[in-house]
Order: structure tokens, then C-alpha cells, then sequence
């Protein structure tokens, strides 16, 4: 088990993101220790629930709190208004008070929304992840962002709230299904692009026993990206610039992703768009031709590489950019590497020079 603080300004005390095996033991302990006289509710999907349920009611029931664990639909529909609604109803029902803590346990959608829940019920209530997608564990977990959907855009509806802690357990990895696992590699691998070189090694070297999912490769790698996460998110908590290179492939990834009513899942999205983005750069910023190869090397090998761009009409995924939060005057912005593999943030292109890339990949 590896404890790793992350230190915010806006934080009373550091927040712990823990990472290991078997972590429902230190998960209760911490709570009988943090919130021995809180109420104790739990939230997950159903999928969640059905593989995870028992194991959660019998390893936090004997919490003198324990009131409840909750379930709504899995999917991204599920971050929408009314189930944030029906969760505050089941939660107040219950009585669930200011002296509440809440445990989400599931992927990012499960973390978004009822981490929603905790930020606003009784103007914010103590909340503990366990993220159980690869997704969830190196990136959605950690930095505070939870939110909604409405149904003019994703993430419309939100606030920036930090858990108390952050427990991500290698074992619920196993039993994602294999697209879900890839669908968070293609965060992974855009760490390795952007901050990485170490892990962009490992993720060429070790690739047969991270896509048999070998413990000691998922610890290693959940590890190093909390981390890479942390670094960034420890720099620009709000997101006021820095935490932008978090966004390499993101611009295309998203209008692609809206385009397709989220039937295209992020990884694979974000997949296509940092083709495009590694286009760019090296046309633009002298990115090395042999790492925009590598790149496509790597997204080959996890299986990343299968997004039917075709389906899209360039007309389409520009007027989408067009409504994108990172466009200015008309220009959407991206997040770029330039020639010495340094992120450059909020780079603005031309049409036609989008529809090359777009057109290229
Ligand atoms: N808050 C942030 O900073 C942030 C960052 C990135 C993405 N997100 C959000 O995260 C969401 C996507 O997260 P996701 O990919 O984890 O999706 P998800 O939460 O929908 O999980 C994917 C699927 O896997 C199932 N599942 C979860 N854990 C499992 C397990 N251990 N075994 C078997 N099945 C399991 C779920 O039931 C679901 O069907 C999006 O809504 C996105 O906007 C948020």
C-alpha cells in the first residue's frame, strides 16, 4: 500500500489518494478514525453494486453510522439532473445530515455525480472515492471536479470539491470489461505524451503484461499517473492555465465525442483527437515525426487506434469547436508539444489546417 498527500491551497489538511490491494481493511479504519459519529451512506452504479455491493455492506456495515447504499443506473446518462435529484431525495429520506459522509464507489461518472451530491447537499458533506475504472483511478478521482450533464453540454452543471480521501484498490480492475480498460489506457498514454518519457517506455516495454493486466504493472502505472495528475492539479487547482495540458487531444476528442452522443467512449475519442493533436504539433511546433509514429505505435497496441473519424463530416466537429469553451474569436485552441516535447497550451488553428490533420489521420 502506498499513500500519496496531495497538497492543495484550498485543502484544511492534505488529501491522501491511497493505492494498493485488498483496501476495504484501511478504508474502514479510516472512517471509524475521520468520522466515527457521521451517518455512512454508500453510492455506486448498478453494474458496480452487483459485483461490489456485499462486499461494501458487509466491510463498512459494521460502521456505527452505516445507513445505506444507494444505486442508480450505470451509464453517462446517469449524470443527469434527476438522478442527482432521486439520490437527494433517498439521501434525505434517510435523514442524512450535515454530520453524513458519503463513500462513491464506481468510475468517473459515479464519481462526478455523486460527488455533485456531496459538494451541494447541506452545502457540502464529507465524500471518499473508490474509483474502481483505470480511467476513474488515474485521472477522475483526483482534483476536486464533479459535476453533471444538462442537456445543452457535458459537465454544464458543476463545482470544483475535494474529497477527504481517495482509496484506489487494483482488484476492481480486474473484472472491467476489456474496452473500459482500454478506455482509461488512452489517458495513460496521453500522460506518457505529455509529461512522461519513463512511462511512455514502460507502456512500449511492458505492453504483453499491461494488457493482461499484471498487478505489479497496474500498480506501477496507476501510481506514476496519480502522481502526474497530482503534480498538475497541486499547480492549477482551478484550472487557470497549467492544468490545460491536461487537455492534449481533448479539443477533437470531445467534439467527437458530443457528435456521437457519447456512444464513442472518452479513450477512444481522446485516442483520435491526440493523433490529430500530434499532427499539429509537428507541423506547427516541430514536433518529432518519429514520436507522432510512436504514438500511433502505442494506441495500435492498446487498441486505441479504431475510431471510425470517418463517420464524422469535418463541417460538423468544426461547428462543434466552435461552441467549445477553449475556442476564442472563432479559433479553436488546443494544447500542442512543440520540438522539445514541452506541452504549449491553448494554441489557436486554422480551419484548413485542421481539416489536414483531420483528414490525414
Ligand atoms: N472529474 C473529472 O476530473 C473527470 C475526468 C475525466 C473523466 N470524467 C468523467 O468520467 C466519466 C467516465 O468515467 P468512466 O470511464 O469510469 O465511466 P463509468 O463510470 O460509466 O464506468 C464505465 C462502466 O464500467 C462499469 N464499471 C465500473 N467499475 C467497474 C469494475 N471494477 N468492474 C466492472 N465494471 C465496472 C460501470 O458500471 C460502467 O458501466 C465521464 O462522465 C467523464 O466526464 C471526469
Amino acid at each position: 500500500m502506498q499513500t500519496l498527500p496531495i497538497q492543495l491551497n484550498t485543502a484544511r489538511r492534505d488529501i491522501n489518494f491511497i493505492i494498493g490491494h485488498s483496501l476495504w481493511e484501511p478504508l474502514r479504519q479510516f472512517l471509524h478514525r475521520q468520522y466515527p459519529h457521521h451517518s455512512l451512506f454508500v453510492i455506486c452504479d448498478e453494474t458496480v453494486g452487483a459485483l461490489y455491493g456485499e462486499a461494501a455492506r458487509e466491510q463498512l456495515a459494521s460502521h456505527p453510522g452505516w445507513k445505506a447504499l444507494l444505486s442508480f443506473p450505470a451509464g453517462e446518462s446517469s449524470k443527469s439532473r434527476e438522478h442527482k435529484d432521486a439520490l437527494e431525495d433517498q439521501l434525505l429520506a434517510r435523514r442524512a445530515g450535515r454530520d453524513s459522509v458519503l463513500v462513491a464507489i464506481g468510475g468517473g461518472v459515479t464519481g462526478d455525480l455523486a460527488g455533485y451530491v456531496a459538494a451541494t447537499l447541506h452545502r457540502g458533506i464529507p465524500l471518499i472515492h473508490l474509483p474502481t475504472t483505470l480511467l476513474a483511478q488515474v485521472d477522475s478521482s483526483i482534483g476536486g471536479k464533479v459535476g453533471i450533464n444538462h442537456p445543452a453540454g457535458k459537465n454544464l452543471l458543476g463545482a470544483f470539491y475535494q474529497p477527504a480521501a481517495i482509496y484506489a484498490d487494483i482488484n476492481f480492475l480486474h473484472s472491467l470489461p476489456d474496452d473500459e480498460y482500454f478506455n482509461g489506457l488512452a489517458e495513460v498514454i496521453k500522460y506518457a505524451v505529455i509529461m512522461d518519457d519513463e512511462l511512455w517506455g514502460w507502456l512500449e516495454r511492458d505492453s504483453e503484461g499491461i494488457i493482461r493486466r499484471e498487478n505489479a504493472l497496474l500498480e506501477r502505472i496507476v501510481s506514476r499517473c496519480a502522481q502526474l495528475k497530482i503534480r498538475v492539479v497541486q499547480a492549477d487547482e482551478k484550472e487557470a492555465e497549467y492544468r490545460s495540458i491536461l487537455n492534449f487531444g481533448h479539443t477533437v476528442g470531445h467534439a467527437i465525442e458530443q457528435l456521437s452522443r457519447y456512444r464513442l467512449k472518452h479513450g477512444y475519442a481522446i485516442a483520435a483527437g491526440m493523433q490529430i493533436a500530434a499532427r499539429l504539433s509537428r507541423t506547427h511546433l516541430g514536433y518529432p515525426e518519429e514520436r507522432v509514429r510512436g504514438l500511433n505505435r502505442l494506441l495500435e497496441v492498446y487498441q486505441l487506434n479504431r475510431t471510425p473519424l470517418q463517420d464524422f463530416s469535418f463541417e460538423e466537429v468544426w461547428e462543434c469547436l466552435q461552441s467549445d469553451k477553449k475556442s476564442r474569436r472563432q479559433s479553436p485552441r488546443f494544447t500542442l508539444m512543440n520540438g522539445e516535447n514541452k506541452p504549449e497550451l491553448f494554441y489557436p488553428i486554422e480551419k484548413a489546417e485542421l481539416e489536414d490533420a483531420f483528414s490525414a489521420t
